[in-house]
């Protein structure tokens, strides 16, 4: 078909192209198209007039509104240390007790302490502090070493069994292992243990407590206290709550005598700022509030 002929179908005109029988048909851009080439272009136009725009070597066009991002960003990192710095400045000067009756200086503890305790310490803990096998429950008020906020507060800076040349020092001795105790011994002295937190025994080991009280009396209430309610010099729990690190129920009872526990909590001195601890210290004291 010959250049400018026309389509009998639409009656438009053809380009000539042909490939096997099909014909290509001259058709104008759309005008919707054009009008948004040229809206943009005069966008464009325009952006470059107003806003930082085109690279001169060492410098750029600055546009005539004189925008500049970098220095919006660095108003409201300014800004955001400056309102942080207000508060962190009031924890680091005030006392414990202070802080502890200041209701907007508790709000921040608790944002701030949530994410401080999610990044560091939830992995053992948990997210609520509630603990887990091994890993002693923060929110159950039954502390190791004293629940007021100066001794956390060095717990968390030496750890314990760590690192530190300060760590306190946390030693359940393996009783069975080291054959202080003959096995009998040790069954003997894990009924007592099970009996001092009410826990239901069976007829074996109701047969059992006579012995073993005597086996507590003798070997564990040095640290367990004479009544078993432990501790907090040596971080020795108390035996007779219904908290356990290790478990309660007779087999974990039986492997903490026979084996004994050495828990390892690392120390933070090198890793949080003074005022991140005293943060989390006070954090650590919310999470009761929730049980
Ligand atoms: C690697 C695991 C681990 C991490 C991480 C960890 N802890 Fe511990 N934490 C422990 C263990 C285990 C104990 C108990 C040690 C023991 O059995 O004597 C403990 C004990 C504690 C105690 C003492 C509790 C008491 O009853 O006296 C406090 C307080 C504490 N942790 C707070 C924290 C805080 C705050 C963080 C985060 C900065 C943290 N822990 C991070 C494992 C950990
Ligand atoms: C030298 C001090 C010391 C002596 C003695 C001692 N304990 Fe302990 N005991 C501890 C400490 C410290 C822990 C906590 C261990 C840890 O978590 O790191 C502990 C933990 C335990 C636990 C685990 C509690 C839980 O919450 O899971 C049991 C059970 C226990 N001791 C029983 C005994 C018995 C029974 C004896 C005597 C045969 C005894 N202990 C003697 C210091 C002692």
């Amino acid at each position: 078909m010959e250049l400018g002929e026309r389509d009998p179908v639409t009656g438009r005109h053809t380009t000539g192209h042909e490939w096997n029988g099909i014909e290509e048909l001259e058709t104008p851009v759309p005008r919707v198209v054009l009008f948004f080439l040229a809206a943009t272009t005069l966008f464009a136009i325009g952006y470059w007039i107003l806003m930082p725009a085109w690279p001169l070597g060492v410098s750029y066009t600055k546009g005539l509104l004189g925008f500049d991002q970098r220095e919006v960003v660095t108003r409201q990192v300014r800004d955001a240390a400056f309102a942080r710095a207000a508060w962190t400045d009031r924890i680091a000067r005030a006392s414990f007790e202070e802080i502890a009756a200041d209701p907007t200086l508790m709000r921040h503890v608790r944002e701030a302490g949530r994410t401080l305790f999610a990044d560091n310490c939830a992995v053992c803990h948990g997210v609520k502090g509630t603990g887990g096998p091994g890993f002693p429950n923060l929110a159950a008020g039954a502390w190791l070493w004293g629940g007021d906020p100066a001794t956390i507060a060095e717990t968390i800076r030496i750890g314990i069994n760590s690192t530190h040349e300060g760590t306190r020092v946390s030693q359940m001795m393996a009783f069975g292992r080291d054959g202080v105790l003959t096995g009998q011994q040790v069954l003997n002295v894990g009924a007592y243990v099970r009996s001092l937190s009410g826990q239901s025994l069976s007829e074996a080991e109701r047969g059992r407590l006579a012995a073993g009280k005597e086996v507590f009396a003798a070997n564990c209430v040095v640290c367990h206290g004479d009544n078993g309610k432990g501790k907090h010099d040596v971080g020795a729990p108390d035996l007779t709550d219904q908290f356990w690190i290790y478990g309660g129920d007779v087999q974990s009872v039986h492997t903490t005598i026979y084996g004994g526990r050495q828990g390892y909590m690392p120390h933070w001195q090198d890793r949080l700022s003074p005022v991140e601890t005293k943060l989390l210290t006070l954090y650590v004291l919310t999470l009761g509030d929730r049980q």
